[in-house]
């Protein structure tokens, strides 16, 4: 069958890679895009010794100066000289699909980097001709900005300009100016951005705080609430997810649409999801993928993990699909934060069988797969400006976004250089050439699930229906297409627990342990008693 039930971002799985992070070719001590084409191998290879990523999303990768992880473009039609060049690029897109390997590229659309050349302008004189292409605005009397919006990150969203006395509005970072999407020379800039790199060949776009394009033209003030830090102390009626930004989802998706088997996934901020689903439009006509920060949110839980994911399956429009992740640049590592409780090593093994085996898109992030921790960066090597800024509370981000480790040499094999954060002291005893090694490692774990989905369909698209009268601790699945028939059993806790699987969900059928946290893969079982072993995974096939 062919069509959209097979769409590779459906079936697939996306490794995203922290370019600065996952391995240095020049010894600068920053990661480069050589480093990725070096490494490709370990991501698919096409045998189940590699990962076997069918895609790869990589962080921002235009011109840059750096100041925000590379979200504060200069310029949209290069590469960051620090990563490489369009001709190294064009290497890596080449042996990516050479391999059957999509590539993804991180899109900024709300904002550039103050020191893009279209701010530089736009800053000038009022009577620039790209003044218009950013958001200034008078203040509501001297010294008073426009209105009482706050940043993502902290204080006023709204940024004095001395020599123009205006303000300029900024829902991230100072640095960060906001694109005016109302202007329609924005708009047609932005959308020939889209354009060169779907002609150049790249297979999607990751739209970064897609929901915060446009904002309210009369800068209506947003309600107050009460919450944990004084961005949530307003209701964001005005400042983000106008009706405005999902026309021009709508938009990039007709864009997109003129050049086949493409994609885009689209980071909606918020703190609804109900938001987050909107921009998937009718499930064919804005997003392909939006994402699903509430999942990634939930405490070590069987029955928090289960309600997160019935929230999604009942709210997507009927052509809509899920998309899950655990992890990410922006947030602590799940290795660190789920395992908290004791029995890390197990809990990541359940957690990675759940994302890898729900149905909808996993998003895996690198290093996840080797079970790296969420890293102690000392103040003073810090580099992401929140934790500069805010350390302890925050602490910041570069905790997610140390070296990869490779291996138990120097600098874990990351790079020949300094690298430019510091690698995890973890590494000596966690890195990917150990675990290589070891056939019951959380990596060959990853890559069984990953080669498994692979092979099945009803892992791949099939349908989900969650299994009622499991015990607590316990959260279980179905997953069918066709014949095929998948059951999934997770134990969260670290105590045995039985179950079976109910009378009409068993078809009559044997079942066979396809894949297993505690061994006996291969076996047959007896569906009407499972016993699971703490903490496994349990994957079973109706035969
Ligand atoms: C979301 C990105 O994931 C984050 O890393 C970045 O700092 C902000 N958007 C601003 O672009
Ligand atoms: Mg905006």
């Amino acid at each position: 069958m062919t069509g959209r039930g097979n769409a590779w971002w459906k079936k697939g799985v996306i490794y995203q890679i922290s370019v600065a992070s996952f391995s240095d070719s020049d010894a600068d001590g920053l990661g480069d895009l050589r480093g990725i084409i070096n490494n490709l191998d370990y991501i698919n290879d096409g045998t189940p010794h590699s990962l076997g990523a069918d895609a790869i999303w990589l962080t921002p990768i235009n011109a840059s100066p750096m100041l925000d992880f590379g979200y504060d473009v200069s310029d949209y039609l290069s590469i960051n000289p620090r990563f490489g060049n369009m001709e190294v690029f064009e290497e890596l897109l080449d042996a990516c699909h050479g391999r059957g390997i999509k590539v993804i590229m991180d899109m900024v659309l709300n904002h550039t980097s103050s020191e893009h050349p279209w701010f530089v302008e736009s800053r000038s004189s009022r009577d620039n001709p790209k003044r218009d292409w950013y958001v200034w605005r008078d203040g509501r009397s001297p010294g008073r900005p426009p209105n009482r919006w706050v940043a993502v990150v902290e204080g006023s969203a709204w940024q004095y300009d001395d020599d123009t006395r205006q303000f300029f509005y900024h829902a991230f970072l100072p640095f960060q100016p906001d694109l005016n999407w109302r202007n329609p020379e924005v708009r047609a800039a932005m959308f020939d951005v889209i354009r060169f790199w779907l002609d150049k060949g790249v297979d999607g776009f990751r739209l970064d705080l897609i929901n915060f394009l446009y904002e309210d033209v009369l800068l209506r003030e947003n309600p107050r609430r009460f919450g944990m830090r004084p961005y949530d102390w307003q209701e964001h009626l005005y400042d983000r997810s106008q009706p405005e930004s999902l026309e021009a989802a709508k938009e990039l998706r007709r864009i997109t649409d003129e050049y086949p088997g493409r994609m885009m996934m689209g980071e909606v901020y918020t703190d609804t999801p109900e938001d987050a689903v909107a921009y998937l439009g009718d499930g064919t006509d804005a997003l392909h993928l939006s994402f699903y920060l509430d999942f990634a949110q939930r405490k070590w839980n069987a029955g928090d993990f289960r309600e997160s994911v019935e929230w999604l399956e009942g709210h997507l429009p009927p052509a809509g699909w899920p998309c899950y992740y655990l992890n990410n640049h922006d947030l602590p590592r799940t290795y660190t934060r789920l395992g908290r409780g004791g029995d890390a090593e197990a809990r990541a093994k359940v957690a990675a069988a759940m994302t890898l085996t729900l149905r909808g898109t996993p998003i895996i992030y690198y290093g996840e797969e080797i079970g790296m921790p969420m890293s102690r960066i000392p103040r003073k090597m810090m580099d992401d400006p929140i934790g500069k800024k805010f350390w302890p509370i925050p602490v910041g981000r570069d905790g997610s976004r140390t070296p990869m480790q490779w291996s138990g040499e120097k600098n874990a094999g990351f790079s020949q250089g300094e690298p430019w954060l510091p690698v995890d002291s973890s590494y000596v005893e966690r890195n990917m050439a150990l675990q290589d090694r070891d056939p019951a490692s959380l990596l060959n774990w990853y890559r069984r699930l990953i080669w498994t989905r692979g092979k099945k369909p009803a892992l791949q698209c099939g349908n989900y229906r969650a299994l009622g009268g499991t015990p607590k601790g316990v959260y279980a699945y179905v997953r069918e297409r066709g014949e095929e028939r998948i059951a999934v059993m997770l134990n969260f806790v670290s105590r045995e627990r039985s179950l079976a699987v109910p009378r009409d969900e068993r078809g009559g059928s044997t079942w066979r342990i396809l894949l297993s946290t505690h061994g006996e893969e291969g076996a047959e079982i007896d569906a009407s008693l499972i016993t699971l072993q703490p903490l496994q995974a349990l994957v079973l096939e109706g035969i």
